[in-house]
């Protein structure tokens, strides 16, 4: 047993003894050298990290910022206000189809017609918000990589919706005998590609901070001691 307990200081003495081996194998002036090298390589790196995190921190304040004032004043995007409308209407759009199919009587289809139309002139005002802050993120990070599969989710929803407006049309009889089947079938597409685009939308508002204030600003809120100025 104690031979096994001292094996591993055996093999740290051993490495140990190498390492100096090695330095004293060098001449003074290739350790010098060596030692140089490594001194500049870790200045290199330090230096490319400090500005790899100056950029992450210039892009992120920017993110927060609105890219012009139609966007909503700082700290009040109005994308994230304006989606409520479109949600709302698809998502009672697809439960008046439901119901036009579901339910004798089947007059529920009418109403789903006016829904989805409100929802997709919703959605296209919101897109509109929503791509001046898109313009905020910059090109090839995360946040943008996760905006631009959000913004064609959310186009997919809107062609989705139309081609099911134009169904819907098409069918002079939808209020007597329900929503048109592939009319029904578009809302329930594209209501389950809205909750993962949804998702991803809050992912860059609550993951990601796009259009949220400096945390620097956030703070002044929850302290005790600065009086409410708002
Ligand atoms: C029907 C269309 C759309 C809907 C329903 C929608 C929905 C959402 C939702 C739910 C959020 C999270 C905000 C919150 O939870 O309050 C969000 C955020 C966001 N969306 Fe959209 N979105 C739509 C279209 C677009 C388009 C076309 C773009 C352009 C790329 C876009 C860009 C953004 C951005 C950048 C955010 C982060 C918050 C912000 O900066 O305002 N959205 N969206």
């Amino acid at each position: 047993m104690p031979e096994e307990s001292e094996q591993p200081e055996e093999k740290s003495e051993q490495a140990a003894g190498r390492a100096a081996a090695i330095a004293e194998d060098s001449s003074p002036e290739q350790s010098e050298q060596s030692e140089q090298s490594e001194q500049s390589e870790q200045s290199e790196q330090s230096e490319q990290s400090e500005q790899s995190a100056e950029q992450a921190e210039r892009s992120m304040r920017a993110a927060h910022r609105p890219s012009m004032a139609a966007a909503g004043p700082y700290g009040h995007p109005i994308h994230p206000m304006l989606v409520t409308i479109p949600i709302g209407a698809f998502v009672a759009t697809l439960a008046f189809d439901i119901a036009s199919v579901l339910i004798e009587g089947r007059a529920y289809g009418r109403p789903a017609v006016w829904l989805s139309l409100i929802g997709i002139v919703g959605g296209l005002v919101a897109s509109l918000f929503g791509f001046v802050d898109y313009r905020r993120l910059t090109k090839g990070t995360r946040a943008h990589a996760v905006a631009t599969r959000h913004m064609i989710l959310m186009d997919v929803v809107l062609i989705c919706f139309v081609v099911g407006f134009f169904v819907r049309r098409a069918d002079s009889n939808y209020y007597l005998y329900g929503t048109p089947k592939i009319a029904l079938a578009l809302s329930v597409v594209g209501v389950g590609i809205m909750l993962i685009g949804g998702w991803l939308g809050g992912k860059l508002a609550y993951s990601y901070g796009s259009r949220v204030a400096d945390e620097s600003d956030q703070i002044k809120a929850h302290s005790l001691s600065a009086p409410s100025t708002d």
